[in-house]
């Protein structure tokens, strides 16, 4: 037990040095938290082995030693983290506020002001005379490093307060890197790197990067670094030492500001950028809601959070509820699922897209980030692969924000301790062993297989068997291995020459599945224009596309024959476009292909160019979100384009209207923000009814 906890206590060490003083993490966010909590609860259960040098009897670490160190006068406090992720994280905190405070369940419920966990740096600001006089890190807490010559260079922090402002003050609050800034430092960073230029680097993310520019010794540097700032607190100067917190200064009648709202819109009205999203809630459901109502919200905001913080509104309350071991009882952070974490990469696979792409995939030990299990990482391409210089049995960093493909964004170099090769792109496709070539100033590689590579031809037909496309029910990935691998399906076509007989002899087929494909296979026959042209699969055609050319020609055979000059008529359609279009329809086998499947009863309606711009919801465009009663919303598409309308992904002024279903979220927030209607489903059903 002593072992581990001084094993622990080393760990915890270094990484704390790697990311409070070199500005180099080396372990996830949520390895370190888990460590520092292992750590909290032995060191609990055995209160005679802490010592004052475990890493939980301090924050932070030690300023470095180039700057000039400041001892705060009021100690930069840390906040306890709710550990419960869960909703329950909110009700516990407004439990213990409650029984702190000895409210009973007949009083009233108590108002918080929430707000967002900026993952960034924490600042204080001195302002003497109303100028700002000092800036400083957190530190450990008791002092920080006096970083006034960087924060300067920040355009959103004020010089010089207003009149109306106290002349002597301290704000305090978060030095962030939005991430599109980080995108575009790092981007110049490659460009520097690529010249030659020595000792830059890359930045694993945007609060190592804020991090780093905040600890520059030259401020040149730092002004260069796009750095944000949002203010949270403020303290009062009682003397010209003596500097105390909104608590201390009521104590002593200094201000008149009863509550931490109201210091919000005072920052906020001396020039300090407050964050929008800070909120005056009731109650711990108040509380949930807001937090649910971040956490849709977290991945479109321009900058990382890594949870929220709830704080008691009131100034006297928080005074009343004082601090336990130096955090405030008052608030509180609640944090998010971890958006990266760390895991061993077990293997390096290349895959093959559709149209021939190789794709490198990092195979992981299951690792749960982002609130799911994953398995593999996207390496993008060999360039991206090369410059992370991700190699099988190395320790990695997993990223997974909403909905985007997991990608490994780095690899903890001194936890390598084998010699693996670097990776390099196979020269010869994986799967068909035809030459993979890289086009001059394209980044990927592709297979030169076309449909003779059986990989391509797999994903050619899950592509014209999915829900957008023909829709093929039934129809999945192990069935088109099997399908292909046994050689029965060589192009599309051949999908609708399967015979019962042949399908009841695969692996898991039984009679009424073999029924129930034969039934999907026939349904998919009936289609329309655009899912059929869409379902071909043609490079860089998507749905809106399709969409696009089957309204301009009317007909399969008007698209198949249009020249690029007609074919660049079309809306959105570009050179490239209109390239892929007439090289796919000179090839012989590919209209071969489109002469088959109308032959074996694939079929859809034509009509006149233009035909369709007179219908009831013709010029309208809908998005639709959540989940709807009775219709699936690609049911509620095909209403709503039937109908004439566009669909749409986002909502914007020109959005005619927003139908929305149960748990709808963000898109609903944005139309209620901009005035679009929004409609349920029986008003979208009674709009498409027409005669
Ligand atoms: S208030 C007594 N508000 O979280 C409360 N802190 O452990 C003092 N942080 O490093 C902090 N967003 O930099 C507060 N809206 C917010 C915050 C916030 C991020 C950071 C802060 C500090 C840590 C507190």
């Amino acid at each position: 037990m002593q072992e581990r906890i001084a094993q622990l206590r080393q760990q915890l060490q270094l990484a704390g040095h790697h990311y409070h003083v070199l500005d180099e993490p080396q372990i996830p966010d949520a390895e370190y938290d888990r460590l520092f909590r292992e750590l909290q609860s032995l060191e609990a259960d055995h209160p005679q082995w802490i010592t004052p040098d475990s890493p939980t009897q301090r924050v932070g670490a030690q300023p470095m030693t180039s700057f000039t160190s400041v001892a705060h006068k009021v100690p930069m406090l840390s906040i306890h983290t709710e550990t419960d992720i869960t909703a329950e994280g909110a009700i516990q905190f407004d439990t213990r506020v409650r029984k702190v405070l000895q409210l009973s369940a007949q009083d009233p419920p108590l108002t918080y002001v929430a707000e967002l966990k900026f993952d960034g740096l924490a600042i204080s600001l001195i302002y003497k005379d109303h100028v700002l006089l000092q800036a400083c890190t957190r530190g450990d807490g008791q002092s920080g490093e006096d970083v006034t010559h960087n924060i300067r260079t920040i355009g959103q922090i004020p010089l010089r307060l207003p009149q109306s402002a106290p002349a002597n003050l301290e704000v305090r609050g978060e030095v962030y890197m939005r991430r599109d800034d980080f995108e575009s430092l790092n981007e110049r960073q490659r460009q520097r790197i690529a010249q030659g230029v020595k000792n830059e680097k890359t930045f694993v993310n945007p609060r190592n990067a804020a991090a780093g520019a905040v600890r520059q010794l030259d401020p040149k540097i730092a002004a260069q670094r796009p750095l944000s700032f949002f203010a949270y607190s403020l303290h009062f100067h009682a003397s010209a030492d003596a500097v105390l917190s909104p608590v201390q200064a009521t104590l002593n009648g200094l201000h008149s500001y009863g509550s931490h709202f109201h210091i919000l819109m005072a920052l906020k009205d001396w020039g300090f950028p407050v964050s929008e999203h800070c909120q005056l809630v009731t109650g711990a459901q108040g509380l949930i809601a807001y937090h649910q109502h971040i956490a849709q919200a977290r991945d479109q905001l321009p900058f990382d959070i890594d949870g929220v913080v709830y704080k008691v509104n009131q100034i006297s309350l928080q005074s009343e509820l004082g601090m336990v071991s130096r955090e405030p009882r008052w608030a509180v952070a609640h944090k998010y699922p971890a958006q990266e974490e760390m895991t061993t990469v077990l293997a390096i696979e290349v895959q093959v897209g559709r149209t021939g792409k190789l794709t490198p995939v990092a195979k992981l030990a299951p690792v749960f980030v982002g609130g799911v299990t994953v398995t593999n990482a996207t390496l993008h391409n060999e360039d991206e692969a090369r410059r992370k210089d991700v190699r099988v049995g190395d320790r990695v960093v997993v990223r997974r924000a909403g909905d985007v493909i997991p990608e490994v964004v780095s690899v903890l170099l001194d936890k390598r301790d084998h010699a693996a090769p670097a990776f390099s792109m196979p020269r010869h496709c994986p799967v068909c062993n035809s030459p993979a070539v890289r086009e001059e100033g394209e980044a990927d590689f592709r297979c030169t297989g076309g449909l003779f590579c059986s990989a391509q031809r797999k994903q050619a037909i899950l592509h014209f068997a999915q829900r957008r496309a023909v829709e093929i029910e039934d129809l999945g990935d192990k069935l088109v291995d099997q399908l292909v691998d046994a050689g029965w399906v060589k192009t599309l076509p051949d999908l609708y020459r399967l015979t019962r007989d042949q399908l009841i002899g695969l692996d898991r087929m039984a009679e009424k599945s073999a029924n129930n494909l034969l039934q999907s296979l026939e349904n998919s026959k009936q289609t329309t224009l655009p899912r059929f042209v869409y379902g071909l699969g043609i490079r860089h055609v998507g749905e809106a596309t399709a969409k696009d050319l089957a309204k301009h020609f009317g007909s399969l055979q008007a698209i198949m024959d249009a020249s690029i000059e007609q074919l660049l008529t079309v809306n959105d359609v570009g050179p490239v476009v209109a390239h892929s279009l007439r090289t796919f329809f000179d090839q012989a086998n590919n209209r071969e292909v489109v002469q088959q499947l109308r032959d074996g009863g694939v079929h859809w309606e034509e009509f006149e160019p233009g035909a369709r711009l007179d219908l009831p919801l013709s010029g309208h465009t809908y998005v639709i979100t959540g989940t709807l009663p009775t219709l699936s919303r690609e049911q509620a598409q095909v209403l709503l384009e039937q109908a004439g309308a566009k669909v749409a992904g986002s909502v914007s002024k020109k959005t005619t209207a927003v139908v929305a279903g149960e748990a709808a979220g963000s898109k609903l927030d944005k139309a209620i923000a901009l005035g679009v209607p929004v409609l349920d489903e029986a008003a979208l059903l009674a709009l498409t009814r027409y005669p």
